[in-house]
């Protein structure tokens, strides 16, 4: 029988395509990232990201089945993300996909980006890991979802306004750290006294479960600033104590996904939680989570690092179980930004 998805993904600013046995085995994982295109501009231009996906899709696709030691004869079939994400980037991958499956007969498996995100944790850690709840801390996301398979899966939380990821990418900008912020903020906060600043941590009313990180970037900016509303940012240079307040804020992002988190799998029974989405590449936050999940005799799982941020790997591994259960699309496939 034949196991083999290619999986195909471009829905913000990586190019990426992989070949997956099942689901579970990745026998490659290409990822051409636009990062240095976008980094002049300190957030991902959709034009930029859309153009860039053109020139690269076909390469990394032919890269992923080379990596592989496959040709398109031996495929399954193709997965490829469809939404969410910026439009013109969504329809490059989307359009291959199409072509590459028209033209060899292969079926056409459509994902959801952010449940491929989730799926991540389980390819690595296999068919046990259900049910869960996964946290999904992305650039564009931050939800809780409980999982009961790859393929059932219900939001039961979210962000009332930015994601995580953006928080950090904002407050790097404000720091006049390089994109992503991520990483550049992780880096610098290693230097940093997170107890330095006490910045606020957001809890909505008892029973409620809700991520909220607006009121945070905003308190990052007025330390900056001072209370004074009409002064300017300072430059980066003459930012006081910056690694302080790299991980001041970092710690303030943690234990704002953290508690909530865990008090919600322990309130809805599950004793699994996986974490997820290039957030979760944060090692503070995998190390907070799982000392707080061990505290609550909770299993914590997390992708490898590489798994975290946007991948193809996820999408083809997600593509298996979605065609097993016969999910394919027809040619009228559309790409969707929501
Ligand atoms: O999942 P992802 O690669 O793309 C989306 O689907 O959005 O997530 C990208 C986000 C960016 O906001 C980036 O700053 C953040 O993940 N990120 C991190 C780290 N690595 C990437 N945030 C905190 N710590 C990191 N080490
Ligand atoms: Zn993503």
């Amino acid at each position: 029988m034949r196991d083999l998805v290619l999986g195909i993904e471009s829905s913000c600013d990586e190019t990426a395509a992989a070949v997956v046995r099942a689901g579970r085995e990745v026998l490659s994982s290409i990822v051409a990232s636009q990062v240095d295109l976008h980094a002049p501009y300190g957030g991902v231009v959709p034009e930029i990201a859309g153009r860039s996906h053109l020139r690269a899709i076909l390469p990394t696709v032919d890269r992923a089945l080379a990596e592989a030691g496959v040709g398109l004869e031996d495929l399954a079939a193709i997965a490829v993300t469809a939404r969410p994400g910026l439009i013109g980037s969504l329809l490059v991958g989307v359009g291959a996909a199409k072509g590459l499956a028209f033209a060899r007969g292969l079926p056409l498996v459509a994902v959801d980006h952010i449940e491929a995100h989730a799926y991540a944790a389980v390819m690595e850690a296999g068919p046990d890991a259900y049910p869960n709840l996964t946290l999904v801390a992305s650039g564009g996301h931050t939800a809780l979802y409980e999982a009961r398979s790859p393929i059932e899966i219900t939001r039961i939380a979210q962000t009332r306004d930015d994601s995580a990821g953006e928080a950090f990418d904002k407050v790097a900008h404000l720091l006049g750290l390089p994109y992503p912020g991520g990483p550049s903020i992780s880096r610098l906060a290693e230097q940093g006294d997170p107890a330095k600043v006490r910045f606020p941590r957001y809890r909505t009313r008892r029973g409620e479960t809700d991520f909220s990180f607006s009121g945070l970037k905003t308190a990052v900016l007025y330390h900056l600033r001072g209370q004074d509303a009409l002064a300017a940012t300072p430059p980066p240079e003459a930012i006081q104590g910056r690694a302080d307040v790299a991980a001041s804020f970092q710690a303030a992002v943690v234990d704002a996904l953290v508690a909530p988190t865990l008090e919600l799998a322990q309130r809805r029974g599950l004793s699994i939680v996986a974490v997820v989405g290039g957030v979760a590449s944060n090692r503070r936050l995998r190390e907070a989570m799982a000392q707080g999940a061990a505290q609550r005799g909770i299993a914590c799982l997390f992708p490898s690092p590489a798994y975290c941020t946007d991948n193809a790997a996820m999408i083809a591994g997600l593509g298996w179980p979605l065609f097993q259960a016969g999910r394919t699309s027809d040619w009228a496939l559309d790409a969707s930004a929501r």
